[in-house]
């Protein structure tokens, strides 16, 4: 099969800790041209890549062909608008979360790749991480989870939520995504928010009920004393504990108790590819020359950010 040529918009943090590394390691994907507004973060990104084509506008790169795909990684206010001409290039699309900064506009970009036959992915990362993919099986193979628990906890005292957006939304999205990943498409949401010390929402606590019949519960405080994620899956005689990307426990019994960690699985301790940003970028390569639908595509991705409206608003907006 022909390797996916991939453009970047984009050259910023959080491109250049996972995503270029990431697709200049699979062996499927060439890494072909970079746009960034900021002329020293392109040639600085380019010139570590030996990308030859740099454009500071993107719709000359687009226009110039020859691209497969694009990583569009920046900040969700911008995204709709970008993510639209992309698609109407002809083009795949992968993107950062949050996907967009409310779900009107994630349903205006699932559209628009929809409309072109393009395939789109959000790099909710975790469930690549082979901890808890790992967990994930032994309790699916147990007969899948009745029950489960996320908790993303971060201490944000005195600061403010990222891009001024709703901290569920942008943030605490990666764990709600993770329970429809474990337990399917929510019919029920109860939910208690709160702002603590703050004029924002910072502390959202929720018991969900999914159409598989299970109950998720999340728990995310924006005021903690440190950052802490954890999940717990509870499945019939079998239980997960999953401290990603380091470790997981799974226990049949009192005694039984099997323990793996994200290094022993991944082959490396590099962040990167025990959380999950490796291995997401391969499966969106991997869909691209198979023609297949990748798990965290746009109209799945609605289905997250919908869930944190329904948290937090009491409904959906969209
Ligand atoms: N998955 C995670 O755990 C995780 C962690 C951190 C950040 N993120 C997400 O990553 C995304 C990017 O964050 P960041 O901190 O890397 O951003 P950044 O500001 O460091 O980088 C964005 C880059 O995009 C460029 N840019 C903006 N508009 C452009 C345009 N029209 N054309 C070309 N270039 C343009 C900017 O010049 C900048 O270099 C955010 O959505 C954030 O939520 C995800």
């Amino acid at each position: 099969m022909a390797n996916v040529k991939v453009a970047f918009i984009g050259a910023g943090r959080m491109a250049n800790s996972v995503h270029y590394p990431s697709v200049a390691q699979c062996s499927d994907a060439d890494l072909v041209a970079i746009c960034d507004l900021d002329e020293r973060r392109l040639k600085e990104t380019a010139d570590e890549y030996g990308v030859e084509r740099r454009y500071t506008d993107y719709h000359e790169m687009l226009a110039d062909g020859d691209i497969d795909a694009v990583y569009v990684i920046m900040p969700p206010m911008p995204l709709q608008s970008i993510v639209t001409d992309v698609a109407d290039a002809g083009k795949h699309v992968f993107i950062e979360k949050p996907p967009g900064t409310v779900s009107e506009e994630t349903l205006a970009m699932a559209e628009a790749v929809e409309r072109n036959g393009c395939k789109s992915m959000v790099a909710f990362n975790r469930r690549f991480s082979p901890v808890i993919q790992q967990a994930k099986k032994r309790v699916d193979d147990g007969g899948g989870p009745v029950q489960a628990m996320a908790e993303f906890h971060k201490n944000m005292v005195g600061e403010r939520p990222y891009f001024e957006i709703s901290i569920l939304s942008c943030d605490i999205i990666h764990v709600v995504d993770c329970l429809r990943f474990f337990l399917g498409d929510a019919t029920q949401v109860q939910s208690n928010v709160q702002q603590v010390d703050a004029d924002w929402d910072n502390m959202f606590n929720a018991l969900i009920t999914f159409d598989s019949g299970a109950v998720g519960l999340l728990s995310a405080c924006r005021v903690s004393g440190n950052r802490h994620e954890q999940f717990e899956l509870h499945g019939r005689g079998v239980s997960a504990y999953i401290r990603a990307p380091h470790e997981a426990e799974v226990w049949t019994s009192d005694k039984d108790c099997e323990q793996f960690t994200g290094a022993e699985l991944a082959g490396t301790d590099e962040n990167r590819v025990t959380y999950g940003f490796y291995g997401e970028t391969c499966h969106f390569i991997d869909c691209i020359q198979r023609d297949e639908t990748p798990i965290t595509n746009f109209r799945d991705a609605l289905k997250s950010i919908q869930l944190c409206e329904w948290i937090q608003y009491g409904k959906p907006r969209t």
